[in-house]
């Protein structure tokens, strides 16, 4: 099939290369001149494991093309992916001003039947709103359907090639077909496709967000208890976690739940409630203990140097908001990183992959090392933000030969509580 892929960010990015992969011949635009002609010479713009071999391989094979020509990508594909950005607002709610723009441009370019489809995070009745814009500038047949997608960004191509569900919201059985045949090879395994009316798939994705997050932040306030009665919450979550009905994914706590989807579409979905007059309590809740989750460690750290942390230096690992991504947008590294500084301390990090991203927004605020080991010269305490595997197993020794106060504060549960002990290290975890 042809297709076209509007917004060559994480989400179109994967799609265009994985639909690519199963023998389709994808056209990506993108408004950014440079982005393409860096795509075009074969260069990935972002870090995601796996994507770099796909990429090379389908533009090697000719299926997949970049190109800045809306009008371009209007004429080449068949079914046409909007994955541009819906930045959140200053009021929480998305910004649908790509999206929408986009379509108005599609309505003037169209010359003959398209579905568009909504692969961006969207609020409930975007689908309705991009049909009428399109209709206002043309007559021409076309079918709007929402698909939205579930992808983790680190295991983003294996999510997209193997994905538990395809969701797609669609009033238009000829759409509904095409969707169909195009999704047929990623569900081989039997996984479902669901069909349903738009407004139910635009809204699966924000439940879907907004209950992990919910998930997560529950464990996160009973962590926080856990500590205040002595019980320790690595326990608790393997005790609930194989009930089956809860399940053993996303119970990990933490400082806090970060990225590009969480944060934005929890947000967005309540900013939806209020324009509807719906108050949603848990999600205001979540909203509040996750800012207050991601700086937790910092009374802490306070606490440890009895008030003082003027011209103490601080070591951090990890920066992303999670690991295998250089991706630190609402990453909790962030918000420590400020709350250390604006005490007076001195902050170097080291992560494997976000150090440039970091250093594009806060510049030389902090200094950055080479290795997790470096990161630790002079520096009076430890905090780790992310849980990359390569801290999971660290050479203690150095740890100690290194710092000037063996203490180490873990906002990922890092290590076990007996050996960290043995090892003589002042330890603080989260629920332990
Ligand atoms: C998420 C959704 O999982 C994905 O389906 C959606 O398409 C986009 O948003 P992503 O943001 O890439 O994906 O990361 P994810 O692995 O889901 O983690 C999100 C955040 O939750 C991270 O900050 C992570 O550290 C945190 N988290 C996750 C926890 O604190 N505890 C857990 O047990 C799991």
């Amino acid at each position: 099939m042809k297709i076209s892929v509007i917004g060559t960010g994480y989400v179109g990015l994967v799609t265009g290369t994985c639909l690519a992969e199963t023998g389709n011949e994808v056209l990506c635009i993108d408004i950014d001149k440079d982005k393409v002609k860096q795509m075009q010479k074969g260069e990935v713009p972002i870090y995601e494991p796996h994507l770099d071999v796909l990429f090379e391989r389908n533009i090697k094979a000719n299926r997949l093309k970049f190109s800045n020509s809306l009008e371009e990508g209007l004429m080449h594909g068949d079914i046409i992916f909007l994955a541009l950005p819906t930045p959140e607002d200053e009021d929480g709610s998305a910004d649908l001003s790509y999206v929408l723009g986009a379509a108005a441009d599609i309505g003037k370019l169209i010359k003959d039947y398209k579905v568009i489809v909504d692969k961006s995070t969207v609020p409930v009745g975007t689908a309705d709103r991009v049909r009428k814009t399109i209709a206002k500038e043309t007559k021409v047949e076309f079918d709007v359907v929402s698909n939205p997608e579930f992808l983790r960004e680190g295991f983003a191509v294996d999510d997209f090639l193997k994905p538990e569900r395809i969701v797609i919201g669609s009033s238009s059985e000829r759409a509904t077909e095409l969707m169909k045949k195009l999704y047929k090879p990623f569900v081989r395994s039997g996984n479902p496709i669901l069909i349903m009316d738009e407004k139910s798939a635009e809204l699966t994705k924000y439940a879907a967000n907004s209950f992990l997050a919910t998930k997560i932040t529950f464990m996160n306030e009973i962590a926080n208890f856990c500590e205040k009665v002595g019980a320790d919450v690595d326990k608790v979550r393997v005790g609930i976690g194989t009930d089956s009905r809860i399940g053993k994914r996303f119970l990990f706590p933490g400082i806090g739940y970060g990225g590009s989807c969480f944060p934005k579409d929890v947000k967005a979905l309540f900013k939806s409630g209020t324009e509807v007059g719906y108050h949603f309590n848990i999600l205001d809740s979540v909203i509040k203990v996750n800012s207050l989750q991601k700086t937790i460690l910092i009374p802490r750290i306070d606490a440890y140097f009895k008030g003082n942390l003027k011209d103490k230096t601080i070591a951090i690992w990890g920066l992303a908001f999670k690991p295998e991504t250089d991706d630190i947008r609402e990453a909790p590294a962030l918000y420590i990183i400020e709350e250390l500084l604006c005490r007076g301390a001195k902050v170097t990090a080291y992560d494997p992959e976000a150090m440039t991203n970091v250093k594009r927004k806060i510049g030389n605020k902090i200094s950055f090392s080479s290795n997790m080991y470096e990161a630790l010269n002079n520096a009076d305490a430890l905090v780790i933000c992310t849980e990359w595997s390569i801290f999971r197993t660290p050479d203690f020794g150095k740890i100690k030969d290194k710092l000037k106060n063996n203490a180490i504060f873990d906002g990922r549960n890092l290590y076990d509580l007996e050996e960290i002990k043995e090892e003589g290290f002042y330890y603080s975890s989260i629920g332990r």
